[in-house]
């Protein structure tokens, strides 16, 4: 028997909105989102019915990464604004009841960065080892690690001919967190957001901190550069890091903290999050992301997700957290491509707006804690790119890069990049149809989608059957149901190669979620013990009819 209810907690019952900053609303009309564009939405996202803002990274930086290389943890990039901008920010959200949790990017810093330009002075500086400097091999980099952007994840420096180490682009040198300064840099870095009055971080890449030792890694598809990951992803004294990380700054506020934890599992996750593990609340899990990947690497290639991949992940992660530790639930985030384009059909408008609901419908009603991105409830879709030179997107650029050189067909790599690139992600918010979506009266550092004359926010928020108002009847719904909230969650229709249905139960109450991921009708056994009762939510009007689904078509039954 099930311990019938996992302790509540503010952090479980909320839901996220994550903004990406530099996409979502342009005060200044210089082209890239800021912190004065955010604080004109908070109405808008306050409505959809969200707790938690998480703020893609806003400190100083060179923008090689969009942020993530960091040259100043404590201030302000001028491109958002002013840290009086962000108190400003941090104030009203909280003012209207929500939180705000910003992005720890510890794994690594900028090569502009004081650490790192004084500890590429001399193999003697004082900050030598707080990156990680070694020697070459053969006349060529110390290992054969290839960088999750392309290339080498080594880069000699001239200065003393010896290689640091990037797991990500050149600019952004790994930290070395054997270093106990580097620690204490590191923690009073976050206790200096804590004490502005931040609640929480999301932590970057934060399985990869630890690095197990520095051999070559296995062949990454086209043999020329070997896997890290291995070696780096979840290494040996991670956990000794982050119970030291909660013992000086975190379990002294009442936080959300959840990890990006490059190669999780379940039984990692519970080693991460569990409730009694005193190191983070929750962490995201990439399983569902990889259901349609290549073998160890999203450019590999591509295959069609099956739906009973997407069951089969979250059946394990559903049961196997339940009790120990607490999901993250996502389709979208900043590196990823749009949900609805990639699970759900965009070959009618009609089609887009049902799967969008559905996917949300799926997701969000199982055991966590969800995890919205800017537009997702909008069911914002793919854009669609003729050529590399459209693409912005370093990562993107660097894995084609690799691609071509091995002799893949340039059809072949544009295929990949108009499936899952990160870039489609990050296209401006659209919203309304005013020039560039009243997204920025200059011109847009990428372009917007070209829907956005139909596909925007304004003309959502006017539609009683938008995507936007059924998110909020979602959250809405889901806020006020314990057992939504806290349920246990057990797959039903397991064979069904078309509906995905699940119940939640909890002190005897049990709801029923059911999902038709195609576009054929689809038979639904289960739904006549519920035959009679209309729906809490529903993507049709009234509901289900005769047992069968309609094309994406979706429900909630709660007793
Ligand atoms: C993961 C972030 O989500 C991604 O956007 C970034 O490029 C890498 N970490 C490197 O920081």
């Amino acid at each position: 028997m099930k311990a019938e209810q996992p302790a509540r907690a503010w952090w479980k019952e909320a839901a996220v909105y994550q903004i990406y900053p530099r996409s979502f609303c342009d005060s200044n009309g210089d082209g890239v989102g800021d912190l004065q564009g955010i604080l004109g939405k908070l109405d808008y996202v306050q409505r959809l019915g969200v707790d938690v803002i998480w703020l893609n990274p806003i400190y100083r930086s060179p923008g090689v990464d969009n942020g993530y290389d960091i040259s100043d943890y404590r201030s302000i990039d001028p491109r958002f604004g002013t840290m009086a901008d962000f108190e400003r920010l941090l104030a009203e959200v909280h003012r209207r009841g929500m939180r705000l949790v910003m992005d720890l990017v510890v794994n690594h810093t900028s090569d502009e960065h004081p650490w790192f330009i004084e500890s590429r002075q001399s193999k003697t500086s004082p900050k030598r080892d707080w990156y990680i400097w070694q020697d070459g091999a053969q006349g060529g980099a110390p290992n054969n690690w290839g960088a999750n952007f392309g290339g080498s994840a080594w880069t000699r420096d001239e200065a003393t001919g010896q290689y640091y180490l990037h797991l990500f682009a050149p600019q952004q040198p790994d930290l070395n967190w054997e270093n106990p300064a580097v620690r204490d840099a590191v923690f009073d870095m976050m206790d200096f957001w804590f004490r502005k009055g931040i609640d929480g971080f999301r932590m970057d890449v934060i399985s990869l901190i630890s690095k197990a030792g520095y051999a070559d890694g296995p062949l990454l598809p086209g043999g020329q550069y070997g896997d890290p990951m291995p070696q780096c992803a979840n290494g040996p004294r991670v956990h000794e890091f982050l119970r030291e990380m909660d013992r000086r700054v975190l379990s002294r506020y009442d936080c959300l903290t959840v990890g990006e934890n490059a190669g999780n599992t379940p039984e990692l996750a519970c080693r991460y999050a569990g409730f009694d593990a005193g190191e983070l609340k929750m962490t995201f899990q990439f399983d569902l992301m990889d259901v349609d990947g290549g073998e160890r690497d999203k450019w590999n290639a591509c295959r069609r997700w099956k739906l009973a991949d997407i069951k089969s992940v979250m059946t394990r992660w559903q049961t196997q957290l339940d009790g120990k530790a607490w999901n993250a639930l996502f389709w979208e985030n900043h590196d990823q491509p749009r949900s609805v384009s990639r699970f759900g059909d965009t070959s009618s408008e009609e089609r887009r707006v049902r799967s969008a609901k559905m996917l949300a419908t799926c997701l969000f009603l199982m055991q966590g804690t969800p995890y919205i991105f800017q537009g997702e409830e909008l069911g914002l879709v793919n854009r669609h790119f003729a050529s590399l030179e459209e693409i912005d997107d370093l990562q993107t650029r660097g894995n084609c890069a690799d691609r071509l050189a091995r002799g893949v067909p340039m059809e072949n790599v544009m295929a990949v990049v108009n499936y899952i690139s990160r870039e489609h992600a990050r296209a401006p918010m659209p919203w309304s149809d005013a020039p560039n979506g009243g997204f920025t009266t200059g011109v847009p550092w990428v372009p917007l989608h070209p829907g956005y004359t139909g596909l925007n926010a304004e003309n959502q928020l006017r539609d009683p059957d938008s995507v936007y108002n059924y998110y909020r009847a979602l959250l809405a719904l889901r806020k006020g149901s314990m057992v939504l909230l806290y349920g246990h969650y057990a797959l039903q229709m397991p064979e069904s190669e078309q509906v995905y249905a699940y119940t939640r139960t909890l002190n005897g109450q049990t709801a029923l979620i059911v999902c038709n991921f195609s576009g054929q009708a689809a038979d639904c056994p289960l739904l006549s013990a519920w035959a009679g009762r209309p729906p809490a939510l529903a993507n049709y009007a009234g509901g289900p009819e005769n047992r069968t689904l309609r094309p994406y078509e979706c429900a909630v039954y709660l007793e």
